[in-house]
């Protein structure tokens, strides 16, 4: 099989490899790059383990071919903050205990990160929507909303 040339620019760095043209972004991320916090969980589009922000918005990376994220700039949870600082949606996450096992914490915080920079005063309705694909299963979801919201009081009081 024949490799391609890609450059991705992930959390700020441009990355210029030749890949397999079947490598998922997922695998790019977490094989290629060893950023391990987003995860997978279904590999089909259902949970949102996976998530990352490809040109500010969200995209399911086991379901993206790394070649199509050519020349785009990817967020992943390693890259929402500056090193050894928490982002304010990391922060409202550990001070409601939106936390258990933690699998879905990475995509749940992207999805809300994307959401409250297009819409700073989302309502809890398009809070709720906007983490509608990510999946938890142990927190029954109303301490992550509660942390999304608080998040956003924090991100505008900055
Ligand atoms: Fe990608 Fe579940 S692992 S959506
Ligand atoms: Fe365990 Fe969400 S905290 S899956």
């Amino acid at each position: 099989m024949f490799n391609i040339n890609v450059s991705i620019n992930v959390n700020g760095i441009n990355y210029t490899k030749d890949i397999d043209p079947s490598t998922r972004l997922i695998d790019f991320i977490r094989d290629d790059l060893k950023l391990k916090g987003t995860k997978e969980g279904c590999g089909e589009g259902e949970c949102g383990a996976c998530t990352v922000i490809v040109n500010g918005k969200t995209v399911n990376s086991c379901l993206m071919l790394a070649s199509s994220a050519h020349g785009k700039n990817v967020i992943t949870i390693e890259g929402i903050t500056d090193k050894d600082k928490l982002h304010p949606i990391q922060e409202a996450f550990m001070e409601v205990g939106a936390v258990q096992c933690g699998y879905c914490t990475p995509g749940m915080i992207l999805s809300a990160k994307a959401l409250l920079y297009e819409k700073p005063n989302a309502n809890e309705e398009e809070i709720k929507e906007s983490l509608s694909g990510n999946l938890c299963r142990c927190t029954g979801y109303k301490k992550i909303v509660q942390a999304v919201i608080l998040a956003q009081d924090k991100l505008n009081n900055k």
